[in-house]
């Protein structure tokens, strides 16, 4: 089965997320760790409900970010991790972990990449004043949310939202796609070709998640 190992550094909410499709059979996995940058974390506690082992991991620790990055990689790999999964993480990860885990990668971004990329996608997408955002799961690459989408969700931005209503409408979305494509993955159904992630025997619709409905 695959083995996760979470990096969050949060209150945790797509951790539960995965936690919980878990639980329900929705996704065949188990999570091996919770790294985080952040003792106070409340996904620490999300961990320790849950009978994760959290490990706290702060860079103050290490000489530079790559020694920070290659140590996270080794506890990582030490317990088998197939997939590391960045819930919340608020860092920008280095290479050391990045080339550990080549296209084994995966984070959540509250925007509709490639706009609005790195810190505040909600507050970014209501100051620019566009009619939809959304969330993307991408794979991790070296760039600042700019590795090979795999899915994302479309949702309304209204005259009238503030960061904090949109964030609401979009964080529902991020619970649903983010298990979603760590199931694909486990299923071994996402090929990555250059930069487009290509989902295998299965509807090419189910990449692409838009609210209302088309048919609503
Ligand atoms: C989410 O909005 C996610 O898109 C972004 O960080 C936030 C984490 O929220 N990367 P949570 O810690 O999962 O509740």
């Amino acid at each position: 089965m695959l083995k996760l190992g979470v990096l969050a550094s949060g209150r945790g909410s797509n951790f539960q997320a995965i936690i919980d499709s878990i639980k329900a059979g929705y996704l065949p996995a188990s999570v091996s760790v919770l790294i985080t940058d952040n003792p106070g974390a409340y996904a620490v506690k999300r961990a320790e409900d849950n009978g994760i082992p959290p490990l706290v991991m702060s860079p103050s620790g290490y000489p530079s970010h790559d020694s920070y990055y290659a140590a996270v990689a080794d506890e990582l790999k030490r317990r088998g991790v197939d997939l590391v999964i960045l819930a919340g993480f608020m860092r920008v990860v280095r290479k050391p972990l990045i080339d550990a885990f080549r296209m084994r990668i995966m984070n959540i971004h509250p925007a509709l990449l490639p706009s609005f990329p790195g810190l505040h996608g909600q507050r970014q997408a209501v100051n620019y004043g566009v009619k939809l955002s959304g969330c993307t799961v991408h794979f991790v690459d070296e760039g600042m949310d700019t590795g090979p989408v795999i899915i994302q969700a479309a949702v309304p931005v209204y005259h009238d939202d503030t960061e904090e209503s949109l964030s609401e409408r979009i964080l529902k979305y991020e619970h649903r796609i983010f298990p979603y494509a760590i199931k694909l993955f486990a299923e071994g159904r996402l090929h990555v070709e250059g930069r487009v992630v290509k989902v295998l025997s299965h509807s090419k619709e189910d990449a692409v998640v838009v609210n209302p409905p088309l048919d609503g």
